[in-house]
C-alpha cells in the first residue's frame, strides 16, 4: 500500500512538472489569442499529435508543394509562422529565436532547423 501511494506521488509530480514546462511555451499571437477563444481543436484536432508528428506533417507538405504543386494551407508552415509569431514594440520576432514557438522546445531536444535559412521566420511574404 505504502509502495503504490509513492507511485502515485511520484506520477502526480512527474504531470506537474510537464504541465509546468508546458505553461512556458510561448504560442504567439494569435495562437494565445485562438486557444483563449476556445478555437485550438479546430486548428489541432489533437495536441499530443501536432507535438509528436509535426516534422512529419511539414515534410510530407513540402513534398507535395514541391513535387506536386498543392499549395494549400493545411501542414504549411507560412501558416505555422503567421499563427504562432509574437510581435514585439510592433515588429514580428524570428519564430525561431531564442524562446519563441519554434525553438523553444528545440533547444531542450537539441534539434535546430535548417528550414529558415530559406523560409521566412515572420508573417506574410512568399516562402
Ligand atoms: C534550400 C531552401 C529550402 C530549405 C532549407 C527548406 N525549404 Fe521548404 N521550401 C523551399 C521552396 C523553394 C519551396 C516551394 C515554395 C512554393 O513553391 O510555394 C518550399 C516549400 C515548403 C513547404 C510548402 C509550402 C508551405 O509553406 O506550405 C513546406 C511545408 C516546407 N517547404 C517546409 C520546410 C521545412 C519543414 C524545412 C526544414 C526542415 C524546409 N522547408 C527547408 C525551400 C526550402
Ligand atoms: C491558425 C493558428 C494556428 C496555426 C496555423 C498553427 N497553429 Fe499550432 N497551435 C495553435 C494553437 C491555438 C495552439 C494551442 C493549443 C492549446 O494549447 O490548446 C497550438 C499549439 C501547437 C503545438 C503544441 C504546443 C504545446 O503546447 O506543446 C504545436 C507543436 C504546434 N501548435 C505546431 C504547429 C505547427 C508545426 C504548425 C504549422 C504546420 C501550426 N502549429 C499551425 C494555433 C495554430
Ligand atoms: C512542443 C514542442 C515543440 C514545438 C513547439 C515545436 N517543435 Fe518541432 N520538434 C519538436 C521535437 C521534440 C522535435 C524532434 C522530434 C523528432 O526528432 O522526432 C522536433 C523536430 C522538428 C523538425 C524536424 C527537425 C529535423 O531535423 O528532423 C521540424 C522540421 C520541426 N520540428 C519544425 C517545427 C516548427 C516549424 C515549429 C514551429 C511552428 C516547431 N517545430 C515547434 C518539438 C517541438
Amino acid at each position: 500500500m505504502k509502495r503504490l501511494l509513492i507511485v502515485f506521488l511520484a506520477l502526480t509530480v512527474t504531470s506537474v512538472f510537464a504541465y509546468g514546462v508546458d505553461k512556458h511555451i510561448n504560442l504567439g499571437d494569435r495562437a494565445t489569442e485562438l486557444k483563449n477563444e476556445g478555437k485550438s481543436r479546430d486548428i489541432h484536432p489533437s495536441l499530443s499529435e501536432i507535438r509528436k508528428m509535426h516534422p512529419e506533417f511539414l515534410l510530407h507538405k513540402r513534398d507535395k508543394t514541391v513535387h506536386q504543386g498543392i499549395r494549400t494551407r493545411r501542414d504549411s508552415l507560412k501558416e505555422c509562422v503567421d499563427c504562432h509569431s509574437t510581435t514585439k514594440n510592433d515588429e514580428y520576432v524570428p519564430i525561431n529565436a531564442p524562446e519563441q514557438f519554434c525553438s523553444t522546445c528545440h533547444q531542450k531536444v537539441g534539434t535546430s532547423l535548417d528550414c529558415f535559412s530559406c523560409h521566412r521566420t515572420t508573417p506574410k511574404e512568399d516562402l
